[in-house]
C-alpha cells in the first residue's frame, strides 16, 4: 500500500483542490480519501473548464476513483446530500464512488446552532467544533447510526488499509497552522491538519510515499485573529488574488510568506514536494517580498524570489526525491 498526502502548509486556502485535481489526472490512484475536517472546507476545483466547490466529497469523483470519507472526518448529513445532489446536477457521477467510514462523526443541528453563536474565533459556523467536543466527550453520533447513510458506509480498515494494492491520495483540509495544536490557538480549527492527523485514521506510517505541501507565494487567513498588517499592499494582494472564502464568502486577511513558518511546516510534515500557488498575483503586482527572521525583505525580481525559496526550502528537503514548483492560477502545476 502506498499513500501520497496533500497538505496545506499555511492557514488553509492554499489551493489543495487544484493539486488534487492535477495529481488525479495521472490515473495512479485507487482511492482518494478525505482524512480530517468537515464541511468547513471549501475546495475549488476546475474540471473540464467548469468550476466546482466541494466541502466533504473527495475529488476522486471527478475521475471515477473511489472516494472515501475517513473516520477522522465529521459531516452534516443534509449538507452531504446537498453536495452530492449539486455534483450530480452538474453531471458528476458520484453516487457509486463515495463511501463514508462507519465511525466518522455526525454534525447535528444542535452543533450548528451552538457554533453559530461563536463571536470569538470566527469559525465557519458549520458545527465542527461542537461536534469534535462531543466526539471527545464520547457522547457523539457516528455515521453507522444514521439510516440514510447505510448505502454509503464502509469500514475504513477493510476497504482501504487491508488492501495491499491500494494506492491512496489523501486530500487534506485546512492547513498546518490551523491544527488544534498550532501556535495560533484558539484561532484554529478542531482537527489535526498535518500528516499526523491523516495517519490517525489508521494509515501505517510505512505506507507514506510522497508528502505534497501546498502554499501560496503569500499567506492568507480567515477568522478573528489579527493577521493582516496595515498597508496598501495587503489590500492589493487580497483584491488581485481574489481572496475570499469558498465556504463562507468572508474576506481572507493577507500577509507575506514567513520563511520560519514555512520551514517549520516542511519539517513537521516531512514535505517531499512543495507547490507555491498564485505566483501570477505577485507578477501582476510586481511584488517579491517575504518575511525572513521577522523582517520583510524585498527580493525585487521573480528570479531572486524563487532562488531564495529554492535555497531555503531545498535545504530542508531531499530534492532528489521531490521538487519545489511555482504555479499560476488556476490550471498549471
Ligand atoms: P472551524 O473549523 O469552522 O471551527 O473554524 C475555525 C477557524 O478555522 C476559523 O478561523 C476558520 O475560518 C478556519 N477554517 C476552517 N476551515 C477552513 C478552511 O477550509 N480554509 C480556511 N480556513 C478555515
Ligand atoms: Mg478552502
Amino acid at each position: 500500500m502506498k499513500v501520497d498526502f496533500i497538505l496545506g502548509i499555511s492557514w488553509g486556502d492554499e489551493g489543495k483542490g487544484k493539486l488534487t485535481h492535477y495529481l488525479l489526472q495521472s490515473n495512479l490512484y485507487s482511492h482518494v480519501c478525505r482524512v480530517q475536517g468537515s464541511q468547513n472546507a471549501g475546495h475549488t476545483i476546475y474540471h473540464n473548464g467548469v468550476k466546482y466547490v466541494t466541502h466533504i466529497v473527495p475529488a476522486g469523483v471527478f475521475f471515477g476513483v473511489k472516494s472515501i470519507i475517513a473516520p477522522a472526518c465529521m459531516l452534516n448529513v443534509d449538507g452531504f446530500f446537498k453536495e452530492m445532489e449539486g455534483l450530480k446536477n452538474q453531471g458528476i457521477d458520484c453516487e457509486k464512488l463515495v463511501k463514508i467510514s462507519t465511525n466518522a462523526h455526525i454534525i447535528t443541528q444542535k452543533h450548528i446552532e451552538e457554533d453559530s453563536k461563536d463571536t470569538e474565533i470566527g469559525t465557519t459556523k458549520r458545527g465542527v467544533g461542537p461536534c469534535a467536543a462531543d466526539r471527545y466527550r464520547r457522547v457523539g453520533i457516528q455515521a453507522k447510526e444514521i439510516e440514510a447513510l447505510k448505502p454509503y458506509l464502509v469500514d475504513f480498515y477493510d476497504e482501504v488499509i487491508k488492501n495491499n494494492d491500494a494506492t491512496i491520495l489523501t486530500e487534506g483540509a485546512q492547513g498546518t497552522e490551523l491544527d488544534i495544536f498550532a501556535e495560533g490557538y484558539p484561532y484554529v480549527t478542531s482537527s489535526h491538519c498535518g500528516v499526523a492527523g491523516a495517519l490517525l485514521n489508521g494509515i501505517p506510517h510505512t505506507a507514506i510515499r510522497h508528502v505534497y505541501g501546498v502554499a501560496k507565494v503569500y499567506t492568507t487567513y480567515v477568522g478573528n485573529m489579527k493577521f493582516q498588517p496595515e498597508g496598501e499592499i495587503y489590500k492589493q494582494i487580497q483584491e488581485q488574488g481574489e481572496e475570499w472564502g469558498a465556504t463562507t464568502g468572508r474576506k481572507r486577511q493577507t500577509n507575506f510568506l514567513d520563511t520560519d513558518q514555512l520551514l517549520k511546516a516542511i519539517r513537521i510534515n516531512a514535505v517531499t514536494h512543495l507547490i507555491f500557488n498564485k505566483i501570477d498575483v505577485f507578477r501582476e503586482l510586481n511584488c517579491w517580498k517575504l518575511i525572513e527572521k521577522g523582517k520583510i525583505i524585498d527580493l525585487e525580481t521573480e528570479d531572486n524570489f524563487k532562488r531564495f525559496i529554492y535555497q531555503k526550502c531545498g535545504n530542508e528537503m531531499d530534492l532528489t526525491k521531490g521538487y519545489i514548483k511555482f504555479s499560476d492560477n488556476p490550471y498549471d502545476i
